[in-house]
């Protein structure tokens, strides 16, 4: 089992990131593992992929949005507002490789259908690709520049929108995690946050059984 770091200093906008890269490692495996059963067009795999491209959006939303401009503010070298751009890049590149594979699947319009696992194994590449640039070079470079009350501010600045995905968020990331990387992942949530995820958020995300084949 993959686990994420969850850093020392984060505030929860910042744990939420790494958490979430962790998640997308693991969706994709299950989708792939789906594809190569040649299950991919499952309801609960589909629903699966659905809730994983929600995800892919709502973390480049979150990053374009608020957090890359929020440091391109105050990165003064030109090096560092090239990675900034690189990011950005790197979103761009995704999109079309996700409509590959919602093609693949059925899933779009017209249904078109086509070869699941290479449209599978594209986007895994290329999203790994992403994270791992993004683990060694934005996320930190936003780590050295973002002071704790900045993170807060961006906290503050993305609520409405984190807030509206939080219930489908949260459980997504502790599914699967081994017991102690989930208990410190929801200890770093906010008390009220974690009860509801007890009794509300985590036995509703079980019941939609994402992946299931
Ligand atoms: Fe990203």
């Amino acid at each position: 089992m993959e686990t994420f770091a969850v850093q020392p200093r984060d505030t929860t906008c910042h744990t939420l990131l790494y958490a979430s890269h962790h998640a997308f490692r693991r969706d994709l495996d299950r989708l792939a593992a789906a594809a190569a059963a040649g299950k991919g067009r499952a309801a609960h795999v589909r629903a699966g992929w659905e809730n994983l491209k929600e995800q892919i959006r709502l973390h480049q939303e979150l990053q374009d949005r608020w957090l890359w401009p929020r440091v391109e503010r105050v990165v003064a070298r030109r090096a560092e507002r090239a990675v900034l751009e690189e990011m950005r890049a790197d979103h761009a590149r995704l999109a079309p490789l996700v409509a590959r594979v919602d093609a693949a699947m059925g899933a779009g319009a017209a249904g078109e259908g086509g070869d699941l696992r290479a449209a599978v194994r594209e986007l895994r590449e290329a999203l790994e690709r992403h994270l791992r640039h993004e683990e060694t070079s934005a996320l930190p470079l936003a780590e050295s520049v973002l002071a704790e009350a900045e993170w807060q501010e961006l906290a503050a600045e993305s609520r409405g929108r984190c807030e509206a995905g939080t219930p489908m968020f949260v459980p997504w990331v502790v599914d699967g995690i081994g017991p102690v990387e989930r208990s410190r992942f929801l200890t770093s949530l906010p008390k009220p946050l974690r009860e509801l995820n007890r009794v509300m958020w985590e036995p509703r995300y079980r019941k939609r059984r994402l992946w299931s084949i």
